[in-house]
């Protein structure tokens, strides 16, 4: 299988396994108010993640990344929705595409399918400061995202097992890079623990990408002889990791992803502190299997759905959702009473 093969294959399989049961965005109850006086033309979807200025708190999730037509194709597709809509949009890693010349392209069609959107470049916590500008610069990113993927390397046979300079090199591209820099997570959540030793390296941007949404584990075993099945329930959950980060570290910058499945869930972790949202997984499989006009009506589906929780909770800004009333319940309440 060439190399180009075998990122397709890991799309279909990110997109077909069995997604958990249940959402612990379910145990949140947003409590309804009845006596709104706003007017829906005057609802504001724009909004701010620290200095990074956005049009809407959502943005599609890093996924595709790596050579082959039909990732550059994907890549273009997605672009080209988000620009419709007037989202951001982060590119899957490029760390191949730093090694590999060649595979640039797949990554530079997203800047030049949308000119003046915010979009986010992705690399991994190998990556040296060199690398970091580097991509960066290839896309003229806004922002940069590392991402940490320490379970799913480990699953992976090929996957890394040397993260001794991971800390060195945040820390380095936090204080030499001149856009701002999101720690994210992939699947498995950011601890409270661990948002407080990023904020010490000088983080002040954290996309806590909870579990709930992709499950890396299992879409890791599908591809492993020997699967480890002992780790697929592994991660904290996307709503307990944003109350975690945003709560105990109020100085970062919290973004919510991971199983985010609406706009009512994205309303959810804003209430909940973040200030954007992140989709990956789910954006993806409406682009594959019924393409890019199926993927602007779901997006303006999701706007749809955060004006009119903005109207019912009589606010005509999104950052003005931080802190409305709400009711936890069951195991959502259960992990933030024991943490
Ligand atoms: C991803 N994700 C990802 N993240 C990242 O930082 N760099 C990457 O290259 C990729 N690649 C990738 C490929 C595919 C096919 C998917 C579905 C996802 C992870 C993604 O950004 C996100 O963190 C998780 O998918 C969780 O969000 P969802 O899918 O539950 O909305």
């Amino acid at each position: 299988m060439s190399r180009a093969e075998r990122k397709i294959d890991h799309i279909r399989h990110a997109l077909s396994h069995s997604k958990s049961e249940r959402s612990y965005f379910d145990d949140i109850d947003i409590v309804h108010q009845s006596l709104t006086a706003q007017n829906w033309e005057d609802l504001q979807l724009k909004t701010n993640v620290g200095e990074l200025n956005l049009s809407s708190p959502l943005f599609v999730n890093a996924m595709t990344g790596g050579g082959g037509k039909k990732t550059e194709e994907i890549n273009q597709s997605l672009a080209e929705a988000a620009k419709r809509t007037g989202i951001g949009m982060a590119v899957g890693s490029q760390m191949s595409a730093i090694k590999n010349k060649e595979e640039r392209s797949t990554y530079e069609v997203v800047r030049k399918a949308n000119p003046d959107g915010v979009i986010f470049a992705n690399v991994g916590s190998e990556a040296t400061l060199d690398q970091a500008k580097e991509a960066v610069d290839m896309i003229e990113a806004n922002a940069l995202q590392i991402h940490l993927n320490t379970l799913q390397e480990l699953i992976m046979p090929e996957g890394d097992r040397d993260f001794r300079m991971r800390l060195k090199h945040i820390e380095a591209i936090v204080q030499g890079l001149h856009v701002p820099v999101i720690i994210k997570e992939v699947g498995y959540g950011v601890s409270k623990e661990t948002a407080n030793q990023l904020y010490d390296l000088g983080v002040r941007h954290i996309d806590v990408g909870g579990s709930g949404g992709t499950n890396f584990s299992k879409v890791e075993n599908l591809r492993r002889n020997d699967p480890m099945i002992s780790f697929e329930n592994w991660g904290i959950p996307t709503p307990v990791s944003i109350v975690e980060v945003s709560k105990q570290v109020p100085d970062v910058h919290v973004i919510a992803s991971g199983g985010i499945r609406n706009g009512l869930d994205g309303v959810k972790s804003l209430l909940l502190g973040a200030d954007a949202f992140g989709m990956a997984g789910s954006l993806l499989k409406v682009m594959i299997e019924e393409g890019q006009e199926a993927l602007v009506s779901k997006i303006e589906h999701i706007h749809r759905e955060i004006k009119m929780a903005m109207m019912l909770l009589d606010i005509d800004h999104v950052k003005d959702f931080n802190g409305k009333p709400h009711v936890i319940r069951g195991d959502m309440k259960n992990w933030i009473d024991q943490r």
